[in-house]
């Protein structure tokens, strides 16, 4: 077994002639970054982002999502503290938000003078989406391979009204997450998160889940071990995602997303 292979399962076997290549070792290399050196990025390098993020598939070519990057240091401390008040956020040059984006078309629409009805529909929310979150993980595997790092924050969501108000997002436009990109500090580096073991969430066929409770324990035992390395006291993976969606409270706010949603005119049906 590879080290990036030990690193992300911590245990198992693997098939010798199971095919790698950099790519993939890139992939597998993936850690989220949350401290930042306070130095710029090269010059070009939002456009290589932006270019990797719009050669991901997107159905029909519909292209129905945006990206706004944010490098002015007082609209990133006013984001950060809607989005839980997470430092990186302020530390990272540059912070991309990922948008659903609808509202090119009803531009193109209203040119036509045509009624767009589809949008209404929670496909159109799911799939703009979806092509949001494509767009933004081809960034990300690209920036990684440029030796940057970054980190998601959905907390962006929080505040979701407010953000709206401070990106000036209008009707059709809904943020789906934030990113922060830069380089990792090297003094606080981030490790590799080992993930749950292939069997569970590999099905074959049909969907089953013979042996998950007994692999979960075992991963929850991995994943105790690589916390107490980071000297975190996390519990374990189980307790820790039933925690999570156990109560609205969890939320911190996305509770009130759909309502939000609806003056966006993403309704929902
Ligand atoms: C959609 C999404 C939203 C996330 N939001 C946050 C966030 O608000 N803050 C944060 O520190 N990490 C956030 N993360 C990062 C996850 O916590 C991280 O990916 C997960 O713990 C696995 O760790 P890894 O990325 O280092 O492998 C988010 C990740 C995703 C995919």
């Amino acid at each position: 077994m590879s080290l990036s292979l030990h690193n992300r399962y911590r245990h198992g076997e693997w098939p010798q002639d199971a095919p790698w290549n950099e790519v993939i070792e890139s992939l597998l290399q993936h850690r989220s970054v949350r401290s930042y050196l306070d130095k710029p990025l090269p010059e070009g390098t939002l456009h290589t982002l932006v270019a990797a993020a719009q050669s991901a598939a997107t159905s029909s070519n519909l292209q129905a999502w945006s990206v706004l990057a944010i490098e002015d240091p007082a609209r990133k401390a006013r984001l950060a503290e809607l989005a839980g008040n997470q430092v990186h956020i302020r530390q990272a040059p540059l912070f991309l938000v990922w948008l659903a984006d609808l509202s090119r078309v009803q531009r193109q629409a209203e040119q036509r003078d045509i009624e767009l009805h589809a949008p209404a529909f929670l496909d159109s929310l799911l799939v703009s989406s979806v092509y949001a979150a494509l767009a933004a993980q081809n960034s990300v595997v690209a920036l990684e391979s440029l030796g940057l790092g970054s980190v998601y924050i959905g907390a962006l969501r929080n505040n979701l009204a407010a953000v709206i108000d401070e990106l000036q997002l209008p009707p059709l436009v809904f943020p789906v997450f934030g990113l922060c990109v830069g380089y990792a500090d090297p003094d606080k580096p981030a490790s590799v998160k080992p993930r749950l073991p292939q069997q569970v969430v590999l099905h074959r066929e049909t969907y089953g889940q013979p042996v998950e409770q007994q692999l979960v324990k075992n991963y929850d035992q991995h994943i105790a071990a690589f916390y107490r390395e980071q000297g975190l006291t996390t519990p374990s993976w189980s307790e820790q995602a039933v925690e999570r969606l156990r109560s609205i409270q969890t939320l911190n706010g996305r509770e009130h997303i759909s309502a939000v949603l609806k003056g966006q005119r993403f309704e929902q049906k």
